[in-house]
C-alpha cells in the first residue's frame, strides 16, 4: 500500500470497529469543458482539468449495509444484479478498496434517479455515492476531498460529483494522484440551466475508459487536446465567476465539439453522435441564428444536453418540446 489514496483508506479503515447502514445521495455531473484522456489508467488521472455543473436531484442513492446473507449482493433499481454482472463487479472491486483481504460481505443497493449508462454520467453519480455511503457504513471521518480522491478511483467523473454547482477537477501533478480531486466552485447561478434532449437511452455502446485509450492512442487530433482543454476550463471559470453566459456556452460547445472530433478522427473511428444527435445540433444552430441563446454538449454518448439561461426556458420549448429542463440550484 504504497498509493497515497489507498493509504488514505487502509488508514482511515484500520479504526473500524462497528459497521452500520450507510445511505447516501451524489448528483450526476456534466461538464462544461471535458475530460478525455488519462495520464494513469489505473488511477484515472487526467492528462486535463475540467469542470462540471452538477444535476441537482437527478443522480444516485445508495445504501450500503451488511450483507444479511453472508454474501455480497448488488441492487440496481431494486433488481438483484447477478455476481457476474459489470455493474455488480465494478461496484464490489470498488467496495474491496476498503474492505481489503477482510470477510465484510455487503448488500449495497443503489438506485438511479437518471438511465444508466445513457451517456449521462450515471457512473459519475454512481461512484460519489457509493464513496459516501461506505464511508458512512464505516463511519470513517474523511473530508469531501478525501472522498473526491477516492471516487475517482471507480470512475475519473466522479471526483466531481461530491458537491452540488460548479466543480473544478484539477488533473494534479503529482504521480500517486493525490492532487487530483475535485474542487467546488464558490459561485451560486440560479437562472443557469440545463436540459437533456434525449436521443436514445439504450446503454452505451462504448465505455469511456476503452474509448479514451483508442483516442490517445490513435487520434492525430490528440495531440493538440489537453492543451486546448486546459485553456477551455481556465477560460470557462473564469466566465462562470462573471456569469457571462454567452462565453461559458460558446465555449462549453466548442469544447465538447473538439472533443467529438478528436474521438472521431481515430483509427478506426469512433462516434458517439448518431445523426439524431447531429439532427438536434442542427435544430439548435438554426434555433440560435434565429435568435435563442442555447448552447450544446454532448458526452459519451448520443443525448444532447443543452445549457441556457432560466429567461430562454420557454423559447427553449418552442424549439425543443420534449425536453427536460434541470434547475441545478434548485
Ligand atoms: O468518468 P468517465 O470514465 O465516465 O468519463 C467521462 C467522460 C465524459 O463524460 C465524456 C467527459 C466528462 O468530463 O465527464
Amino acid at each position: 500500500m504504497t498509493d497515497a489514496v489507498r493509504h488514505l483508506i487502509a488508514t482511515a479503515m484500520a479504526e473500524v470497529k462497528h459497521l452500520g447502514t450507510g445511505t447516501a445521495y451524489a448528483p450526476s455531473n456534466i461538464a462544461l469543458s471535458k475530460y478525455w484522456g488519462k495520464r494513469d489508467p489505473v488511477r484515472n488521472l487526467p492528462l486535463n482539468s475540467s469542470v462540471s455543473i452538477s444535476l441537482a436531484d437527478w443522480g444516485t442513492h445508495t445504501q450500503v449495509s451488511a450483507a444479511p446473507s453472508g454474501e455480497d449482493e448488488v441492487l440496481l433499481n431494486e433488481t438483484r444484479l447477478s455476481a457476474e454482472d459489470p455493474v455488480a463487479r465494478r461496484a464490489l472491486d470498488f467496495a474491496d478498496l476498503f474492505r481489503g483481504d477482510r470477510d465484510l460481505p455487503l448488500r449495497i443497493e443503489t438506485r438511479n434517479t437518471i438511465p444508466t449508462a445513457a451517456g449521462l454520467a450515471s457512473s459519475a453519480s454512481g461512484f460519489a455515492a457509493l464513496t459516501r455511503a461506505l464511508c458512512a457504513t464505516f463511519e470513517l471521518d474523511l473530508t469531501e476531498t478525501d472522498m473526491s480522491r477516492i471516487a475517482r478511483l471507480g470512475s475519473g467523473s466522479a471526483a466531481r460529483s461530491l458537491w452540488h454547482g460548479f466543480v473544478r477537477w484539477d488533473k494534479g501533478a503529482r504521480a500517486d494522484g493525490w492532487d487530483s480531486h475535485g474542487e467546488k466552485l464558490d459561485v451560486t447561478w440560479p437562472a443557469f440551466r440545463i436540459a437533456l434532449v434525449r436521443v436514445d437511452v439504450a446503454p452505451k455502446t462504448r465505455s469511456s475508459r476503452d474509448a479514451m485509450t483508442h483516442t490517445v492512442n490513435t487520434s492525430p487530433l490528440f495531440p493538440a487536446w489537453p492543451a486546448q482543454a486546459e485553456a477551455d476550463c481556465s477560460a470557462i471559470i473564469a466566465d462562470i465567476a462573471e456569469h457571462r453566459f454567452e462565453a461559458v456556452g460558446a465555449r462549453a460547445e466548442a469544447n465538447a465539439l473538439a472533443m467529438h472530433a478528436t474521438i472521431l478522427a481515430a483509427r478506426p473511428s469512433l462516434s458517439y453522435l448518431t445523426p439524431q444527435s447531429w439532427h438536434v445540433l442542427d435544430q439548435l444552430w438554426r434555433a440560435r441564428s434565429e435568435g435563442l441563446c442555447a448552447y450544446a454538449t454532448m458526452d459519451a454518448g448520443p443525448n444532447v444536453k443543452l445549457i441556457f439561461l432560466e429567461k430562454s426556458t420557454s423559447d427553449l420549448h418552442r424549439v425543443f418540446p420534449e425536453a427536460t429542463v434541470i434547475a441545478p440550484f434548485g
